[in-house]
């Protein structure tokens, strides 16, 4: 059974109530649960949230009030002096050491461990051990698109979308490995509604249904900058998606984990939804996770200079964690080893291997994951009900990193992989991360396993593609699987617009 449902545990009560319940009964309930709300927000000077209460229907009350009873004030009683008032302190240890990681390719003694870690995650993938999952439950505001993300068309030839890419990239490596891979798609309150339609409309992609798991991660609200709850309208506060982070919770919650367990998965691939480069399937890393006895993998790419906008992977007393590039001192930033070459270079490329276990045993814990702290716009409903959309970022929004938990995995895998075959992240509208970027990357990569299967190609007089040409995973996810192809593809001359599939 696909799993399309709401996973936050919240009840919609006016819509539950046995039929006999009358009228009275119905606005005792309400008056009930608002006298209950009214002295927590009072105690905690967050009543003004009620303040159009005595013009709201029965059905904008019981709404509001599902989302007020589902403030998690255990947790933002806390956070709301240091986080959300004021920036809390980072402290970056100042004795962090560059982590070990496991080179992309292997020197040569080390031939033999790859060859064999590569048969190991292949034999993973064939025994239906491993699912993908994909968080796509953040707002993606830098971008500007209106809709979920993963609706988002982004490929140089074609308008094929994230979701198209990943999907077909799921369904080529059930061809590959005779097996069948489970998807997990994390979404939000924001975009579930939409998501779940868009795979519908898309006819699950050509996938079965019941090899889809869908389901929602966790809503915090948002504060304004004196710690204040947002209105987002008169009846509903403004909610954000908690973070990545909060695919751990939200995995076991939704029973999205049990299900995949009773599928027999013992390992999830886990990547963003910004990333059409990424490669959940390919079977070194897998291998390596398991040959090295790694709990969760992450995945690093060279920095392309020193203070580029990555995390950077670290050793901190012997922990393997992530450092975010805004904590990351300058010293450590743009420190050397003895030849010179860039002391802290392994930048997070979101990209990870989780296993089952692992994901049960830290959602079972006490443990909290920390929050950052995110300022942005948010627009809201002033004291007469007029929506506002300010122009300066007004708001504080709480998340969760999913990273976090890596200094808890055992023998942690900091897998180094090539940037230009993996990692081209759609982040902004334009400039670094863009559409543009990911089209040119996405074009190089086209080209470079055209090349390596023997296919001549137009080049500009500057050595770079004289023709736009787009491989979707449906004709191959690698170089290798395009060699097997070769007799497929037409002659290509410059000028020309091509898409492989
Ligand atoms: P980003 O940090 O790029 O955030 O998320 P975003 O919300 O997509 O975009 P901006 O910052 O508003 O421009 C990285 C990945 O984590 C997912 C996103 O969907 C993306 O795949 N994510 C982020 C979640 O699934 N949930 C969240 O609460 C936040």
């Amino acid at each position: 059974m696909c799993g399309v449902g709401l996973s936050d545990g919240r009840v919609d009560r006016l819509h539950s109530l046995p039929k006999e319940c009358s009228v009275l009964d119905t606005t005792q309930l309400i008056d009930d649960r608002f006298r209950v709300c009214q002295s927590q927000l009072t105690s905690r000077g967050q009543a003004h949230v009620l303040r159009f209460w005595d013009d709201l229907s029965t059905q904008e009350r019981s709404k509001l009030l599902d989302e007020l009873e589902a403030v998690p004030w255990d947790v933002l009683d806390e956070l709301i002096p240091t986080h959300i008032e004021n920036q809390p302190e980072v402290a970056t240890p100042s004795d962090l050491t560059p982590a070990t990681v496991f080179p992309c390719e292997p020197p040569t003694e080390r031939m033999a461990e790859y060859e064999r870690a590569v048969e190991v995650g292949e034999e993973k993938l064939r025994a239906g051990q491993v699912a993908a999952m994909t968080v796509a439950g953040g707002q993606g505001s830098r971008l500007g698109f209106d809709g979920p993300k993963g609706m988002y068309p982004v490929t140089p030839v074609g308008s094929y979308t994230l979701f198209d890419l990943f999907a077909q990239m799921v369904a080529a490596a059930q061809l590959r490995y005779e097996t069948t891979i489970p998807w997990c798609v994390m979404t939000s309150e924001t975009n579930h509604a939409q998501t779940v339609a868009y795979f519908e409309s898309k006819d699950w992609f050509g996938l079965s249904p019941d090899d889809v798991f869908l389901f929602s991660q966790q809503m915090l609200p948002a504060f304004d900058l004196n710690g204040r709850l947002i209105m987002a309208s008169r009846f509903g506060l403004a909610l954000a998606p908690n973070g990545h982070g909060g695919s751990i919770k939200a995995l076991v919650d939704s029973g999205t984990l049990a299900k995949l367990r009773a599928c027999g998965v013992t390992l999830i691939s886990y990547f963003q939804i910004d990333n059409p480069l990424v490669k959940p399937f390919e079977p070194l890393g897998i291998g390596l996770h398991v040959t090295t006895g790694s709990e969760m993998a992450i995945k690093v790419v060279p920095k392309v200079d020193d203070l580029e906008r990555v995390g950077n992977v670290c050793c901190d007393q012997g922990r393997v964690r992530v450092v975010e590039y805004s904590d990351f001192p300058e010293a450590f930033a743009t420190s050397r080893d003895a030849d010179g070459k860039r002391r802290f270079d392994a930048g997070n490329s979101a990209i990870h291997l989780f296993n089952v276990d692992f994901v049960d045993r830290i959602a079972g814990r006490t443990f909290q994951m920390p929050y950052r702290r995110a300022v942005k716009v948010v627009p809201y409903v002033d004291s007469v009900g007029e929506v506002v959309v300010p122009t300066e970022p007004n708001a504080v929004k709480l998340e969760t990193f999913v990273f976090d938990v890596l200094p808890l995995a055992n023998n942690p895998l900091v897998l180094e992989i090539d940037r230009c075959e993996e990692f081209s992240p759609v982040k902004n509208a334009s400039g670094s991360d863009s559409l543009a970027t990911a089209h040119r990357d996405l074009i190089a990569r086209s080209y470079r396993w055209l090349a390596l299967a023997g296919v001549t190609l137009p080049w500009t007089a500057d050595h770079t593609p004289a023709a736009e040409v787009m491989i979707l995973p449906s004709f191959a996810i690698d170089a290798a699987g395009v060699s097997n192809r070769v007799a497929e593809i037409p002659a290509i001359v410059a000028g020309d617009q091509v898409l492989l599939k």
